[in-house]
């Protein structure tokens, strides 16, 4: 059937399957492949798109519904040439620069850090990044939480080769922390570790975290 999406400011009128589902054809027809597939379950926010400015997982949304309709997306691939040249808008990721990167993003209400699977970061990649990640989360969760099984959590993430503890600023991490998503206020919204397998979201005002990144 035919459909005809806005995306990025760009009208891409094409045949597809009536089955397809507008992820895919974000992905394989208007190549922008930012937009990512990270489960089949409809729970990981991977697909989030703008779709008439409302965020939505473009995973749960036919092509053919969003038909006539407009379409927002991140960037496009970064290692093929896309089809549409220069026509389509792609909105860079801006990993550097949280100001740019949030503007690409605003509207967006789910975020995963899948976006990175496109981004070449020069200094680790993204499995690299979550398993970081995910020792840091434990060490917050020790202090803030007393989250006992943090040495676990590292020596498993080690078993596997992975980086667990790395150098970085604690100012200009917390000045990143400080504009998330998950903040409101004066406090952020965090899951933090109660045990392995067992989180909990807690508030934690933006001061005592600012100690806890000092401690980190
Ligand atoms: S791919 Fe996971 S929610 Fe769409």
């Amino acid at each position: 059937m035919k459909v005809d999406l806005t995306v990025n400011g760009t009208n891409i009128t094409a045949d597809v399957e009536d089955r397809m589902l507008l992820v895919h054809f974000l992905r394989d027809v208007a190549d922008l492949t930012a937009t990512n597939v990270g489960c089949d379950t409809t729970s990981c926010g991977a697909c989030t798109v703008l779709l008439d400015g409302e965020s939505v997982k473009s995973c749960t949304v036919l092509a053919a519904q969003a038909s006539g309709h407009e379409v927002i997306t991140l960037t496009n691939s970064m290692h093929r040439v896309n089809p549409f040249g220069a026509k389509v808008t792609a909105f860079p990721f801006h990993f550097d620069e949280p100001n740019k990167l949030r503007d690409s993003l605003r509207g967006v209400d789910t975020l995963v850090n899948t976006y990175w699977v496109r981004f070449d970061h020069p200094l680790f990649t993204h499995g690299q990044a979550v398993a970081i990640g995910m020792t840091y989360a434990a060490e917050l969760s020790a202090q803030l939480n007393g989250f006992k099984q943090a040495e676990r959590v590292v020596n498993l993430i080690s078993r596997y080769g992975l980086p667990t503890y790395a150098s970085f600023d604690q100012k200009k991490v917390f000045a990143v922390l400080k504009m998330d998503k998950k903040r409101e206020r004066k406090d952020i919204h965090y899951i933090l570790l109660e045990k392995i397998g067992k989180g909990a979201v807690q508030s934690v005002p933006l001061a005592q975290l600012e100690k806890n990144i000092q401690a980190l």
